[in-house]
């Protein structure tokens, strides 16, 4: 921590999420942006310029003693080099899903994490989402009893390049992570069974780069208790992102999150404004929210609430869901 009482950090990554969390740590009061590091210089530059950072190789952001903890958000596949190097070097890691495509090498970093005992929280921003903590909170509060039946619903626009979901380890680790997190905290327990089917109806583009565009993923917790999550890489109408928990007593929804809510009403129809377009709109509140979570604990000594285990347990589940997939049949699990 600087003698301004502000933890100096260095951001990984310039791409699309790296901006979101450096301009999120650039306006936390305890937060300090000191490096950018991308291997595409134009990238770090443009980024570093917008906050008043310096653009520094890893190596040398690493090495500063200055720097207490680093947010990394680059391309996946630096995640777990990162991880072991920011860990070696005593700083505090916040970092994007997934740790790894590889379950090994993401147990490894856990191990390393923990053996350098400095904190690591993993960027599963949805637990952050205003609409869905505050269901969290009222089905903790007991309001519907317990849980039995979770249906996740989780569809983008429209589906990336050929070129990206080549290198993305498949949809089950690259989208249904962040699923297979919201299926172990809103529910509580672990997975004692997992059936993961997919296809692609209707687009031919994502079945030529080997993997699935629509997932249906059935899971069962060891008390019992059941979840569906249904996904898609399209959807005509935007992106949406909803789950509702069944319990003994009730039914909780959480829908999706709409640019404004004007309705216009004619002759002929109730207009409303589709829901906000991607994942940067849609979790702007979440990703900032997620980044003051992780200074507010290493600032008061905390624990986070998104751990390295959190996203090597999530990495199992995807692991198990491709392995279904692939094998044609329900696995019995035990994470
Ligand atoms: N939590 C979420 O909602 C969410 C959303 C998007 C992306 N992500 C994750 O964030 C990561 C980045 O995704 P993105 O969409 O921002 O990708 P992106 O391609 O927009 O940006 C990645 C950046 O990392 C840089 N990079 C590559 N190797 C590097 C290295 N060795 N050191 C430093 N920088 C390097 C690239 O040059 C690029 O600028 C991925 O792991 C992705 O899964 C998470």
């Amino acid at each position: 921590m600087t003698d301004t009482g502000r933890i100096d950090v260095a951001v990984f990554g310039a791409g699309r999420i790296g901006a979101i969390h450096a301009g999120n740590l650039a306006r936390h009061p305890r937060a300090r942006l000191r490096y950018v590091v991308d291997v595409h210089a134009p990238a770090a530059e443009a980024l570093a310029a917008r906050h008043g950072a310096a653009v520094a190789a890893a190596e040398e952001a690493l090495a500063d003693p200055a720097v207490g903890a680093v947010v990394i958000g680059s391309s996946t596949d630096t995640h777990a080099d990162l991880i072991l190097r920011s860990a070696a070097a005593g700083k505090a890691i916040f970092c994007e899903k997934p740790v790894d495509l590889d379950v090994e090498r993401a147990r490894a970093c856990a191990e390393a994490v923990k053996r350098a005992g400095v904190t690591c929280m993993i960027g599963f921003q949805r637990r952050f989402d205003p609409t869905f903590a505050a269901l969290k909170q009222r089905l903790d509060a007991g309001e519907i009893g317990k849980p039995e039946l979770l249906v996740v619903t989780s569809r983008d626009p429209a589906p990336p390049p050929a070129s990206y979901i080549a290198r993305s380890g498949g949809v089950f680790k690259d989208m249904l992570i962040h699923d297979f997190d919201i299926f172990r905290w809103i529910l509580g327990g672990e997975a004692v069974s997992i059936h993961a089917t997919g296809g692609c109806p209707g687009l031919p583009d994502v079945e030529a780069a080997g993997d699935l565009s629509h997932t249906a993923v059935t899971l069962r917790t060891r008390d019992g208790a059941l979840c569906q999550i249904n996904t898609s890489r399209r959807a005509a109408y935007g992106y949406d992102q909803r789950f509702e928990v069944l319990g003994s007593g009730g039914l909780l929804q959480a829908g999706n999150v709409r640019p404004t809510e004007v309705v216009a009403w004619d002759a002929h129809s109730i207009r409303s404004d589709k829901p906000e377009a991607f994942f940067l709109e849609r979790y702007r509140a979440a990703y900032a929210l997620e980044i003051e979570h992780f200074f507010d604990a290493l600032v008061n000594g905390a624990a986070v609430r998104t751990t390295i285990d959190d996203g090597v347990k999530a990495l199992e589940l995807a692991e198990l869901a491709t392995r279904s997939w692939r094998e044609g049949k329900a696995l019995e699990c035990s994470i």
